[in-house]
């Protein structure tokens, strides 16, 4: 096939100060195509001195944004979701080519979900409000301020979308930020600089990077004149970026860093809403979503005829071009991701689980990988135990409530878990009984820009969306008057 490259469609450079500059040295990284191996662009590679650069920039921005007015700010927001709106399909389309999302998916979730965000935040803009506290002798008041320079460092698996979950709340509060795009699908964030300029938001308000995450994820965690580091991306990576801000200036971090999901299926849950919400929760975005329902628990008296059904869905799916209407199952992100996910089927097979669908490698030259589940693991194998962000999925039986709230506890991660049953008394207890972020009743996977989403224990701490990604992008400064003369 001959070689398609991008390079001339979209800006290729670093965007700093609204404009598209090539990297110190030229440094630069080529883009792969999933589905073809094949090289879509060379994209400008940040440097420590690019990283500097754009900091300049964002600090110079932040002296005259933190002074706008909220209905200047609400407005270039909701500018931007109009350009969004209007050139969702081209970013669905490199979603598509760079990183593998299937455009139908970008069209009908990741992007309706960014606008979501954006007009949500929006509406926040001049509601950053703080108390007034009375104190002897006279009183107090509260000021939310922003943070002042802040980054976010971006994962490959809805790239957009999650942009969109922490810049849209960042500059809502006054905030400049530095977003550092993933080096392995890069290509949506240099199209959203180009909007960026076009809904005139001022120059240093936002600079996108893209960059290696060792070097540029790495200068932004160690940069001293950066205040805050909202992460989404693996555990060992945010880890370093938290020892890294322990070493530096102590900037604040927040964390989001997967899961290993549990979804529990109760022999009263309504069957083909169990089925259909099991089958995603593993298989959308071939279960590179941090929330993937990994784990599914279901009660032994319909065990069989679940996993029954369940293997006949996933081995349904269409493999192709995720361009292409179809197509159900687009390809893994890279080959490295597709190997991880290999060699945690090898472990399933030798982990005395029972292979039910999938387990062979995909014949093609993309990064494909099929449906896989296995039925009885067990608690302890490591396919139950360590995420894979790959389709597939761990199913074991159990027999009482109590018994699988403590199996889907026993879990070092906390992000999401999901409860099918139709008495709602058991979804109450269940549901408080999870250690998780977020728990779905009935449904999997349901993230909306009003509420607040991250995870507790190994998962990480902070949130994105709701009006507590609010608190986590603005400081609050108690004022307080001692009133002369008042008794
Ligand atoms: P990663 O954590 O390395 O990548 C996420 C982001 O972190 C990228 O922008 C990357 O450039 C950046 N990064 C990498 N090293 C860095 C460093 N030293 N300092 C600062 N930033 C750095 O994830 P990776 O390697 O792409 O995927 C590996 C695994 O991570 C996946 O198999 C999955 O288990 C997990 N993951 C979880 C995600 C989630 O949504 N929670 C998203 C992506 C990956
Ligand atoms: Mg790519």
């Amino acid at each position: 096939m001959a070689e398609v490259t991008l390079t001339g469609v979209v800006p290729t450079g670093l965007f700093i100060d609204n404009k598209f500059i090539p990297a110190s040295a030229n440094s630069t990284i080529n883009i792969e195509n999933p589905l073809t191996c094949s090289n879509l662009a060379t994209v400008s590679a940040a440097q420590n001195e690019d990283i500097d650069r754009a900091v300049q920039s964002s600090t110079l921005a932040f002296s005259s944004w933190k002074r706008e007015s909220p209905s200047f700010r609400r407005a270039l927001l909701l500018k931007l979701a109009d350009l969004i709106e209007r050139d969702a399909s081209i970013i669905a389309s490199l979603e598509a080519i760079d990183a593998g999302i299937l455009y139908r998916d970008s069209m009908g979730m990741n992007i309706p979900q960014a606008l979501e965000n954006l007009k949500y935040f929006a509406g926040w803009a001049d509601k950053v409000d703080g108390l007034t506290l009375t104190i002897p002798g006279g009183m107090a008041y509260t000021r939310r301020e922003p943070i002042g320079v802040c980054a976010a460092i971006i994962p490959w698996n809805a790239p957009l979308m999650i942009t969109i979950w922490k810049l849209a709340p960042a500059l809502a509060a006054g905030n400049t930020i530095i977003i550092k795009t993933p080096e392995m699908c890069p290509l949506y964030g240099q199209k959203l600089g180009q909007l960026i300029a076009e809904a005139g938001i001022p120059p240093g308000v936002v600079n996108i990077v893209c960059g290696l995450g060792g070097v540029a994820g790495a200068a932004l965690s160690a940069h001293t004149s950066i205040r805050k580091i909202s992460f989404t991306g693996s555990p060992g990576v945010g880890r370093q970026i938290l020892a890294t801000s322990a070493r530096t200036n102590l900037k604040r971090v927040t964390l989001e860093l997967g899961g290993k999901g549990a979804s529990i299926v109760f022999d009263d849950a309504d069957w083909e809403n169990a089925l259909f919400w099991t089958t995603m929760g593993i298989t959308v975005n071939n279960g590179q979503v941090c929330i993937a329902g990994s784990r599914i628990y279901v009660q032994d008296t319909i065990y069989d005829k679940f996993i029954q059904e369940f293997s006949k869905r996933v081995s349904e799916a269409v493999h192709g071009d995720p361009l292409i209407a179809e197509t159900t199952k687009g390809p893994v992100i890279n080959r490295a991701q597709r190997d991880k996910i290999l060699s945690y089927i090898d472990l399933g097979k030798s982990s005395g689980a029972k292979l039910i669908a999938g387990g062979e490698p995909f014949p093609s030259d993309g990064h494909f990988v099929a449906n896989t589940a296995f039925a009885d693991v067990s608690d302890d194998a490591r396919i139950m135990k360590e995420e894979v962000f790959g389709p597939l999925a761990c199913i074991a039986p159990f027999i009482a409530e109590e018994e699988v709230v403590r199996r889907a506890n026993d879990t070092a991660f906390g992000l999401s878990a999901a409860v099918f049953t139709n008495d709602l008394n058991r979804a109450y207890r269940v549901a408080e009984a999870m250690e998780a972020g977020q728990v779905t009743v009935n449904n999997w996977g349901a993230v909306h820009a009003n509420t607040p989403f991250g995870g507790v224990k190994e998962s990480g701490f902070g949130r994105d969306m709701g009006k507590e990604a609010l608190d986590e992008w603005t400081s609050v400064k108690t004022v307080k008057w001692h009133i002369l003369g008042s008794t």
